[in-house]
């Protein structure tokens, strides 16, 4: 018989006996083998089993997978996918998996702020350059690539955070591979429910999923999912695996759970945000209404061809700028002042000082993130209630 000591800190037994409906949460650090040779295989990749939770945790590869299968979805395609512990690590580790210094990537001044500095920060460190251009352009990528054989990658992020510009997939996809480089787009805004961008011919699909995947705001994670199955495992699964940017299992539950009712909240969230951007385009306080849904916008077209619907999120512009975009996010009362985005209650956001407060100011001026517009992620809540909030706050 064992001591008491040894009882107390050995496993026990699990009682499991018919299967959970729910995925379980693994919440284990490690993984038992049946005997030594068992764990040679395995590590050695002769035979499939997990050893390290850092290296794979059944959770959290059930949860990559099934946002893979999303974004191939209605396709011939797989992809593998892995999570990582947030949207900014999976943009790390893609990048980081697939550049080595010398590399240049090329990419859009008008995306994410943190990603800009993220890839400000890879270029001064780690040698890896930065090169903007108009991916809107496809002819003036295609000179752009046939002149420069160093650029690798093309980062693309449509529609944009937060002018919601957007770029024409399939068209600037086409011109990547034909130069036999590779592309990769945040598909944060739009999600595989709204756009597909594997199927429009992009090789790598990012999203921080603490967003619409999840859709409820409690928890921070990522994905980075890749058609080329060894190409993935050699570079991104290997890169995560090695800076440990893993996604713990709980994370990944949470992302599990708000994904099943993703269709049912995209559709509303798109209905919502068509009404207000629509209402506020025809008030008179309103200089500028971005939401690809307006005809009035600049990319509607590219936005209607390759989006189911056009998605949660749109940015607004006051007569009177700065101070009255202050003045009028300080009235609000039922929307929250909250820097995130895609959760199922209607949050409002100053991108000039939050998510893009690091981004050069006459890059951010350029890219039409004026110091005096405002970001709505538009919630699921009855739209009335959210026009009452915004519109009492403008007038
Ligand atoms: C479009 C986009 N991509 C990536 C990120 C980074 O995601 P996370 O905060 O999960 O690291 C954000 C964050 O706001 C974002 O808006």
């Amino acid at each position: 018989m064992i001591r008491f000591e040894s009882l107390s800190a050995r496993e026990w037994p699990d009682p499991m006996t018919t299967r959970p409906h729910i995925l379980p949460i693994y919440a284990t650090s490690s993984y038992d083998f049946e005997d030594i040779e068992q764990g040679i295989r395995i590590f050695s990749g002769d035979e499939k089993g997990h050893t390290y939770s850092r290296y794979g945790n059944p959770t959290v590869e059930a949860v990559a997978s099934k946002i893979a299968a999303m974004e191939t979805y209605g396709s011939a395609l797989s992809a593998s996918a892995v999570m990582t512990n947030s949207g900014m690590s999976a943009i790390h580790v893609l990048v980081a998996g697939l550049l080595k210094s010398g590399d240049k990537m090329l990419t859009q001044p008008n995306i994410y702020g943190g990603t800009t500095e993220l890839f400000r920060q890879m270029a001064s460190s780690w040698g890896i350059e930065i090169a903007y251009g108009n991916l809107s352009n496809a002819d003036e990528i295609d000179a752009l690539l046939k002149e420069d054989k160093s650029i690798k990658l093309v980062y693309l992020e449509t529609p944009a955070n937060p002018t919601l510009a957007c770029i024409d997939i399939e068209a600037l996809a086409r011109v990547v591979s034909s130069h036999d480089r590779w592309s990769a787009i945040d598909n944060t805004f739009a999600t595989p429910y709204l756009q597909q961008p594997l199927i429009l011919g992009v090789d790598f699909v990012i999203h921080s999923t603490t967003k619409f995947l999840n859709g409820h705001g409690n928890s921070i994670a990522g994905v980075v999912i890749g058609k080329d199955a060894d190409l993935f495992k050699k570079t991104i699964w290997n890169t995560m695996k090695l800076t440990g940017a893993n996604c713990s299992p709980f994370e990944a539950w949470l992302v599990y759970q708000g994904m099943k009712t993703l269709p049912l909240r995209m559709d509303k969230h798109s209905s919502n945000a068509q009404l207000i951007a629509t209402t506020l385009s025809n008030h008179p306080n309103v200089s500028r209404v971005n939401y690809p849904g307006l005809e009035s916008h600049r990319d509607h077209l590219v936005a209607k061809k390759q989006m189911r619907a056009f998605g949660g999120m749109m940015s607004f512009e006051l007569k009177g700028g700065f101070d009255t975009a202050i003045q009028a996010m300080n009235k609000m009362k039922f929307c929250s002042l909250t820097p995130t985005l895609g959760d199922v209650d209607t949050l409002i956001l100053h991108p000039a000082s939050s998510s893009h407060l690091k981004v050069d100011p006459e890059v951010r001026r350029k890219a039409g993130i004026s110091d005096g517009l405002i970001r709505v992620s538009v919630g699921i809540e009855d739209p009335q209630d959210i026009l009452d909030d915004l519109l009492q706050a403008i007038e």
